[in-house]
Order: C-alpha cells, then sequence, then structure tokens
C-alpha cells in the first residue's frame, strides 16, 4: 500500500514505519524535526528508514503543500504532534494548538473527497481521560482531561469524528497510555530513570512516586497500529491501546533497583502541574475491534529499555 506517516522522526512514527517498510509497503513520511527534545535523536531515528526507502519531507504540516504528498494514498498514520503532558501550560499552548490541532485539521482537509484513502490512524492519548472515575476505563467515559496537552488530544480526536461523520474519512483514535521502550523521549520518566540509573545520577520523581500509570511497550503499539491497517473497524472509532501493567513510579524504581542490582538514589519533589493519578485502559475494546492485546510486561520491556539506555548513556 502507499501509506504516509506523518511525525516519522519520533519515538513512535519512527517505529511504526520501519514495520510498514519491513512489510513492504511504500512509506512516505513528514516531520518537522521541531525543538522539543534533541533534533539529532530524531535524525538518528529516521537515517536507517531513508536507507531502507523512506521518503522524508522535512516540514511541518503546516507549512507544506499537502495535496502532492497525499496524492494515491491510501493509509495516514498521523503519529505527528507536539507531545509533553507537564510542560503544555502558558506560552508554549500555542505549539501545542498548531501542531495537535490544526495540523490534523488541515491533514483532515486535505484528504477530503481522497478517492484511495481507507485508513486514518490517529495517534490519542490517555490523558484525554484525566482522571477517569472508572479504572480500567472504557473508551465511552466521558473525557476530562486534566491537561492543556490532553485538551488538544482530546480536540484532534473530535476533528477525526467530524471528518469522519461529514467526510467518511476513515479515521480511528488509538489512545496510546504511557509508551516506553528502547528510543523513547528523553523527557519521559523511564529514559530518565534509566539513564540516571546507568550513570549513578540522582532520579528525580515527581510527587509521592505513587502514581500509576498503565506502560504500554511500544512494539505492542506498533502491532496495534498493524492490526489497524487491517481491521474493519467504524469510521470515527476510539480505541485503548494500553499495556496492562498498573504500575506505580515507586513499582518502577523497584523494578529498575533488581535488574541494576543497585541502590537508586531518588529526590521526591511536589507534583507536577496537569499529570493525573492513575491511568488504566480497558482494551477489551482493542481486543474486539483490532484483535489486539498487549504482549510485553512491565520487567521484560524495561530490561530492554535498560539495556538501550546503557549502550546509549553510559
Ligand atoms: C506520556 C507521554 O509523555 C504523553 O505524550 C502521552 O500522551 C501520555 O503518556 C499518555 O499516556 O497519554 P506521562 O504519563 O506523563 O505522559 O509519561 P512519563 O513522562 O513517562 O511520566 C510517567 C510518570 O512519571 C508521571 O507521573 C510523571 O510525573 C513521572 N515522572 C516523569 C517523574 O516522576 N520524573 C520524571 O523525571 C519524569
Amino acid at each position: 500500500m502507499k501509506i504516509l506517516v506523518t511525525g516519522a522522526a519520533g519515538f513512535i512514527g519512527s517505529r511504526i514505519a520501519r514495520a510498514l517498510l519491513a512489510q513492504g509497503h511504500e512509506v512516505s513520511a513528514i516531520d518537522s524535526f521541531n525543538g522539543y527534545y534533541d533534533e539529532s535523536i530524531k535524525r538518528r531515528n529516521v537515517e536507517e528508514l531513508i536507507g531502507k526507502g523512506l521518503r522524508l519531507t522535512d516540514k511541518s504540516i503546516n507549512e507544506v503543500s499537502l495535496p502532492p504528498l497525499l496524492d494515491g494514498v491510501e493509509a495516514v498514520f498521523h503519529q505527528a504532534g507536539q507531545p509533553g503532558v507537564r510542560p503544555s501550560w502558558g506560552a508554549s499552548f500555542e505549539g501545542y494548538i498548531d501542531n495537535n490541532v490544526a495540523a490534523t485539521q488541515l491533514l483532515l482537509e486535505a484528504l477530503k473527497g481522497s478517492r484511495t484513502l481507507k485508513k486514518f490512524i490517529y495517534a490519542s492519548s490517555s490523558s484525554v481521560y484525566g482522571d477517569a472515575e472508572t479504572m480500567p476505563t472504557p473508551e465511552n467515559v466521558t473525557p476530562n482531561p486534566r491537561s492543556p496537552y490532553g485538551v488538544t488530544k482530546l480536540a484532534a480526536e473530535h476533528l477525526c469524528n467530524v471528518y469522519a461523520k461529514n467526510f467518511d474519512i476513515p479515521s480511528i483514535s488509538l489512545r496510546y497510555f504511557t509508551v516506553y521502550g528502547p528510543g523513547q523521549r528523553p523527557d519521559m520518566a523511564f529514559t530518565r530513570f534509566c539513564k540516571a540509573a546507568v550513570n549513578g545520577n540522582t532520579i528525580s520523581v515527581y510527587g509521592n512516586g505513587e502514581q500509576t500509570r498503565d506502560f504500554t511497550y511500544v512494539d505492542d503499539v506498533v502491532k496495534a497500529n498493524l492490526r489497524a491497517l487491517v481491521a474493519d473497524y467504524t469510521p470515527g472509532d476510539v480505541v485503548n491501546i494500553a499495556g496492562g501493567t498498573h504500575a506505580s513510579v515507586n513499582d518502577v524504581l523497584d523494578i529498575l533497583r533488581s535488574l541494576t542490582s543497585r541502590d537508586l538514589s531518588v529526590d521526591y519533589s511536589d507534583v507536577a502541574l496537569g499529570d493525573v493519578r492513575c491511568t488504566s485502559g480497558d482494551t477489551r475494546r482493542a481486543q474486539a475491534v483490532l484483535g489486539w492485546k498487549p504482549a510485553v510486561d512491565l520487567k521484560e520491556g524495561l530490561a530492554q529499555q535498560l539495556s538501550w539506555a546503557d549502550e546509549v548513556f553510559s
């Protein structure tokens, strides 16, 4: 198939693009290489893929002429976006509007009337739920984000739904729950913890570390996307992609201690604004719609990330 991956230089986008190339698809990509984190990490993510045939447009969705990029495209994996829950307050919110809301609307608008498009797979987020009352949380609870980031991810989901209903855009929103694994973004907890652990530095925890997350291994997320490419979902559908882990940050630190056989120096500070207390995704719908369930457990996945961090950071 002829496929476009947006945000293909990012942590998840690059791994989806790699899997699609391995399946023999014709894959093009767009990434703005924005400066949220070190651009060289993103360049390294795509280098190998370009060698395997990935055609990369090095621009923002908001600046490029979209029709040539979308011509004949049969599936779009929309992974581009401004990530980060905690930095989404204040002046930086503009970037969240531009990259999460406006960029999604521009793509959907440009795809209206496409005669080739069969799938539009949007990378949504567990942050749309906020502090949900039901755990594990099914997709039909009323979303109630707690961060400006979550508000923009939810707005883009609504756009996918509106364009599905009015223009038959075959969209599905996959709500990713805290994705981790080798290559994870440098601002996220596991990369920070593993980097500090391999270098013997102090780990910084926001709050008392009792917040829990449904951590999801990146290969499982890639598999969910590949399932969405062939699944018979209803346009406008929404599905949780959650790892089934339900561990607290302190539990994660205990696993790290056992994996490294070291005591870790940990510094606890204030709860970060926008952080939720607990996430837990009900994956029955993912199983029914995509035939997907997570396969990698937390200890195994964290061991993979730690050994990657040992190579990259020590
Ligand atoms: C992650 C991603 O960053 C979002 O882009 C994504 O949309 C979101 O998951 C999601 O599931 O919707 P988050 O859960 O905050 O957000 O992921 P981490 O950065 O890995 O943080 C996990 C927990 O560790 C949070 O409670 C955070 O406050 C804590 N943390 C993080 C620390 O205690 N110390 C750190 O140095 C970093």
